[in-house]
């Protein structure tokens, strides 16, 4: 069997970022794309609101760079926010070029200007999207590309175990490659490339509510931190303020482009409460939202708030929102006639693996794009639709360094094999399913919205039991996909939880009754966390070289 693969370039991930990435580079370069699931299965598929870029003749660039600014509670990277919002019309224009078809103002047949959306923290219209699942028509659009490339090749459900380094002299390790288990044939390949990027998408399956699919199990986190990458600001973990409430919709996910519209956030009662919280109501910032439907079904005892956007005509909600309407009805509740029942759900990882404004992050030859990187462009709270921006911006300026900076590098050579011959399969799938179930639950229940020392110090002993238990688990079985998962998710829990632990204050996302103040701006800083040395376990089954 042919066990090594080489490429110019491995993309990691086929969501916007990495499709987005790979389709950039692949007019001169071999690009080899992973996705662990089918193609299209990631966060990108279900982003309902948009992207954001300043087309209203009212806004500015500078309007979009407060707002973001602003929502981002003191922490955001000003570089990295005038670079993503003076880059936002390219990025869009190239998503067109790409056949993404973003709904236009076509009451007249001369008007094409693109129809521009509402969310939380702008103060403009500015946001492109298509109908009510902007997400979909840019994956489906990137992976009808993708697909038609000759020098794309596409991998569907392979997931990557961990990334082959190589030290040099100087200190710093370069990344030559990856270990990837083929799920279907469960066989541990070897890719080989002289660039990787790591673009899997975030971490928010770690919370037991989830507006997320299965695969954010923040893979490309863990395995950059293992690799020895740096990752920071990991405490700021967004939920979105409605998802509906049903016990069979898994958290679907209702858009902030509701409230934008004009939906009206209620209590059980029928009674308003988010002016209480906030001048901007229903538009606060999503943290204030979360927090505040938090607060509110705490001190009711309520399993839900309600958002309500009945009131507008029929026309109105089936134009606009067609998509949920018609999910929304599959659950038993028709949205132009009552409101919805929603609650929070994480929704949003803000914090990564640390890359500077071109991608790249502290191994040479490996960059990061997307939800799994910070680039600090979202300190310590996302404003909507800020994040498909991120993907496009980013892959774009790493597309471009990897360009300058391929010509004249040689590939790796023959790499060693994965070494199986001290594991077995395993004996008691059960360990995995249980301790996911788990950990989620402990995350959510102590690492969530609104967080205590003590409730951050009890995860954190649960989480160290769970990793031990793993990690035996690991040395001593074939891996599978779901131990992997489970794998990163624990390493990414622990991350969140240190993260979360050395924050001394509440700013942002991050909520905490110990310190319920925010510091003045000359005491704050983003949160880094820096890799140990590697176990030797570790570097055994890794084969560090
Ligand atoms: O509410 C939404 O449609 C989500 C948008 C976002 O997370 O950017």
């Amino acid at each position: 069997m042919r066990n090594q693969y080489q490429y110019d370039v491995l993309v990691i991930g086929a969501g916007a970022a990495g499709l987005s990435l790979a389709l950039r580079l692949a007019t001169n370069l071999r690009v080899a794309v992973l996705a662990k699931d089918a193609l299209e299965e990631g966060s990108t598929l279900y982003a309902q609101g948009g992207i954001s870029a300043v087309y209203d003749s009212e806004d500015s660039l500078d309007s979009h760079i407060k707002d973001t600014i602003s929502a981002g509670a003191g922490l955001c990277n000003e570089k990295a926010v005038q670079y993503t919002v003076e880059n936002a019309k390219a990025a869009t224009q190239w998503l067109v070029e790409q056949g993404v078809m973003f709904t236009r103002n076509n009451q007249n047949e001369d008007d094409k200007s693109f129809h521009l959306t509402r969310e939380g923290g702008h103060s403009h219209r500015r946001v492109l999207h298509a109908e009510d699942a902007t997400g979909r028509a840019i994956e489906t659009s990137l992976e009808k590309q993708a697909r038609l490339h000759s020098n794309i090749d596409l991998f569907e459900q392979h997931n990557v175990i961990d990334l082959i380094t190589k030290n040099n002299n100087d200190g710093k390790s370069t990344c030559v490659g990856a270990y990837v288990l083929d799920r279907k044939q469960q066989h541990v390949f070897v890719f080989r490339a002289r660039k990787t990027v790591l673009a899997t998408g975030g971490a928010s399956k770690v919370y037991l509510y989830t507006s997320n699919p299965d695969v954010s199990t923040g893979d490309g986190i863990a395995i950059a931190w293992r690799a020895g990458c740096r990752v920071s600001n990991l405490e700021f973990i967004q939920f979105h303020p409605t998802c509906l409430y049903h016990p069979q919709a898994k958290s679907f996910l209702i858009t902030e482009a509701i409230r934008g519209e004009g939906g009206k956030l209620l209590l059980p009662d029928g009674s308003h409460f988010m002016q209480r919280f906030h001048p901007k109501g229903e538009l606060a910032p999503r943290d204030i939202v979360a927090r505040a439907i938090d607060h509110e079904m705490k001190r009711l005892g309520a399993d839900y708030v309600l958002l309500d956007i009945s009131y507008k005509p029929k026309d109105f909600i089936l134009k606009h929102f067609p998509n949920i309407y018609q999910r929304c009805l599959e659950f038993g509740y028709d949205m132009t006639k009552e409101a919805l029942p929603v609650v929070p759900a994480a929704h949003y990882t803000c914090g990564g693996v640390m890359t500077d404004l071109q991608g790249r992050t502290d191994l040479n030859n490996l960059y990061a794009v997307g939800e799994t990187a910070f680039t600090g462009l979202h300190g310590a709270n996302r404003m909507a639709s800020n994040s498909l921006l991120e993907c496009v911006v980013f892959a774009m300026a790493a597309a471009k360094d990897i360009e300058d900076s391929i010509q004249g590098q040689p590939y790796p050579p023959l790499l060693p094999e994965w070494d199986e011959s001290r594991v077995t399969d395993s004996d008691e799938e059960i360990v995995v399913a249980h301790n996911w179930d788990e950990l989620r639950r402990l995350m959510w229940d102590y690492v969530g919205i609104v967080r205590t020392n003590k409730r951050l110090e009890r995860a954190q002993r649960r989480v160290d039991l769970l990793k031990m238990e793993v990690a035996e688990y690991y040395g001593n079985f074939r891996v599978t996909n779901d131990l992997l998962e489970l794998r990163n998710l624990l390493l990414v829990a622990e991350l969140i939880i240190q993260s979360a632990i050395t924050r001394k204050e509440s700013r942002g996302l991050h909520y905490t009754l110990n310190y319920p103040q925010t510091l003045p701006p000359e005491q704050t800083l983003n949160t880094i966390l820096t890799p140990p040395h590697r176990s030797a376990q570790e570097q055994e089954r890794v084969h560090w070289l």
